[in-house]
């Protein structure tokens, strides 16, 4: 799930911008200074909203162009494979940079929080998650999205990611009451990920995706999880 959308997302893919842009000098995450480029400079770079002892989540900084193209071409096709017909396959550092742009200026309008974050170890970039808010009577519905770079599969990082992530939107968006993922129907790892995050499997929608790459058709299993399977009664 990178170009310059209006709002972005990285479930299961990229998708269409549903969030109003928020210029970067009224997010609340950053202290932006303006270099020569039309990209503001945070500094320094972004706290984490969510620290592990395996990584960090934290906001996208301008610096992870580099670090974050080279993840995706870690192997981009078995990462574009599960994501929409616009993750890059291969990334270009001109494409990350267009990206990273649109993750730190893309917000909750009213809140003017960040959704689009980048899962790092360090100074390693390691993958990067994200919402996308839903509108009209979906308001109250985030889709999650998500990938990780090829030589950090399986360890466990992004069931972890998915788990703190969620519990961390629904601290932070009092309106949420609702996080949903769409995935391929054989990509067994995700649909694995959002189970053991505490996701239910709600059904397909059949023949809903179309890749050219994947041989065409495919059905898209919906996978959800409230604020109440969470909190339980303090919901
Ligand atoms: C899906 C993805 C994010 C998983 O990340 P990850 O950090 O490797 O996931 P985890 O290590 O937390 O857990 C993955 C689970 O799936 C299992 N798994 C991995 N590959 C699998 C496969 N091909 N078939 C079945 N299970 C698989 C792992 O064994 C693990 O389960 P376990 O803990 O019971 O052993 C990663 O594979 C990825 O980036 N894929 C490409 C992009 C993508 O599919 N994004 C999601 C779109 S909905």
């Amino acid at each position: 799930m990178i170009r310059l959308v209006k709002s972005p997302i990285l479930v299961l893919f990229h998708g269409v911008a549903h969030t109003e842009i928020i210029p970067i000098s009224h997010a609340n995450t950053h202290n932006p200074k303006m270099e020569s480029s039309q990209i503001p400079i945070p500094t320094p770079i972004p706290s984490p909203i969510i620290t592990t002892p395996l990584f960090q989540i934290r906001p996208y900084h301008p610096s992870d162009v580099t670090s974050c193209t080279a993840a995706i071409n870690s192997n981009s096709p078995l990462i574009a494979k599960y994501m929409r017909n616009t993750f890059p396959n291969p990334a270009t550092l001109a494409g990350t940079e267009t990206w990273i742009q649109t993750c730190m200026e893309a917000t909750f309008s009213p809140r003017e929080i960040l959704i689009n974050y980048a899962i790092v170890s360090g100074d390693e970039f390691i993958g990067s998650l994200g919402f996308k808010p839903m509108k009209d009577i979906e308001y109250r519905t985030f889709e999650i999205g998500y990938w990780v770079r090829h030589e950090s599969w399986g360890k466990g990082i992004m069931t972890a990611a998915v788990r703190e992530f969620v519990r961390w939107g629904f601290e932070t968006f009092p309106e949420l009451e609702r996080i949903e993922a769409q995935v391929f129907d054989d990509n067994e790892a995700s649909a694995k990920v959002l189970t053991k995050a505490g996701f239910l499997f709600e059904g397909a929608r059949r023949r809903a995706g179309y890749k050219p790459t994947l041989g065409g058709l495919f059905d898209i299993r919906m996978y959800g999880v409230t604020k109440g399977d969470v909190f339980g009664d303090k919901a």
